[in-house]
């Protein structure tokens, strides 16, 4: 008895006890042309970008985080128009200006190299950046989200519990926003629920009470739902890139939720046009908020995925800690 209570001790110790409080994390803010971004980032060693989608914000990676920061530099960006980044000046939401703020925060941290983890919309502004700069992005993560030509925009209208109406409501972006409005809470709640595996308790009343904070901040609901006006954009953009027979080189792991992208051959298919260098998995027990439903299969399936193969230079970021940046 007490040996059992002591060795499930240690083994909490051993896969929780390093981790870092994701709301202790750094935080920094660099000034692009179009906008303001904010990111979080912890952690020492080959730096890891974590790119989040909607309706979230840096927040998502509250337990991924930690728990690839325990051997990496994590950097957690605030997509413009998202979390305590600013709106786009020019109101540009595709995925390829998205993810050039991707590359100026690289450029601003003299990152050459680095692993990339996205999730839902991110998913594009990182395949953008793997796109643009594919010697920069060393190994990549890709989750939930089909890109736009790949399966995104065929999939939309199933009135199934776990398929993908809202795509199409959210990318009327006037519609969505005079619907909405007052009602964010509860549109989240719902969108919660609606793409979880284990229901309504998937994300906590806090974190649900936190992102509610953030998409009622005035022009916050709207840009959130201009990444989705932007799909048609970043179609002919992808189709562009990969129709021509072009593919990502870079090893890449498509993830899933088995609740909101199974089966597997569907990753398979997705990927499959865009990539020539894949494997994809399926993660057990998640729908698609797989930083709430199953943080430790992801965050150590990532673990993994980065430590196998081309190994990439350490960043350090503490001389950060004191200095004035945001002003030259
Ligand atoms: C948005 O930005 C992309 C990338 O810079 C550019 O190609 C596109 O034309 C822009 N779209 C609009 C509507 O300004
Ligand atoms: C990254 O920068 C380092 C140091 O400036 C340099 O040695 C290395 O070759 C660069 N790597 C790439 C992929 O450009
Ligand atoms: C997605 O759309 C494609 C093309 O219309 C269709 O063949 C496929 O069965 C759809 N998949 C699902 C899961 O609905
Ligand atoms: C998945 O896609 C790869 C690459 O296109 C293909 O070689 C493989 O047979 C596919 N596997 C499944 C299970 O569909």
């Amino acid at each position: 008895m007490h040996y059992s209570i002591i060795s499930a001790f240690l083994l909490i110790q051993v896969t929780f006890g390093q981790l870092s409080n994701f709301d202790d994390w750094h935080h920094q803010r660099i000034q692009l042309e179009d906008v303001s971004i904010h990111f979080r980032y912890f952690g020492s060693g080959p730096p890891v970008l974590l790119v989040h989608g909607f309706p979230q914000d840096s927040l998502t990676w509250h337990t991924i985080g930690p728990i690839i920061a325990q051997k990496h530099t994590v950097i957690a960006p605030d997509i413009r128009g998202c979390g305590d980044s600013s709106l786009s000046r020019t109101g540009n939401y595709t995925a390829q200006a998205a993810g050039a703020d991707l590359k100026a925060i690289l450029d601003f941290l003299s990152i050459n190299q680095t692993y990339v983890f996205a999730h839902d919309k991110g998913v594009g502004l990182a395949a953008s950046l793997a796109i643009e700069h594919p010697d920069l992005v060393t190994r990549i993560i890709l989750a939930d989200y089909p890109l736009p030509g790949y399966g995104y925009s065929t999939n939309v209208t199933s009135p199934d519990l776990y398929q993908n109406w809202q795509l199409a409501f959210f990318a009327v972006p006037d519609a969505a926003e005079f619907f909405i409005s007052g009602r964010e809470r509860e549109m989240l709640s719902w969108y919660f629920f609606h793409g979880s595996y284990s229901g309504t308790q998937a994300v906590t009343l806090d974190h649900l009470n936190r992102y509610t904070v953030q998409i009622s901040k005035p022009g916050f609901l709207r840009s959130g739902m201009m990444y989705f006006a932007a799909a048609w954009d970043d179609e002919k953009y992808f189709t562009a890139a990969f129709d021509n027979g072009n593919r990502l080189h870079m090893p890449l792991l498509a993830l899933g939720g088995e609740a909101s992208f199974a089966p597997v051959a569907l990753l398979n298919s997705s990927w499959s046009g865009v990539s020539d260098n894949f494997v994809a998995e399926l993660i057990p027990k998640a729908g698609h908020w797989i930083g709430d439903e199953n943080p430790a299969w992801s965050g150590n399936r990532a673990l993994r995925f980065f430590a196998d193969g081309e190994q990439i230079p350490d960043v350090d970021l503490s001389y950060l800690s004191d200095r004035v940046t945001l002003w030259p």
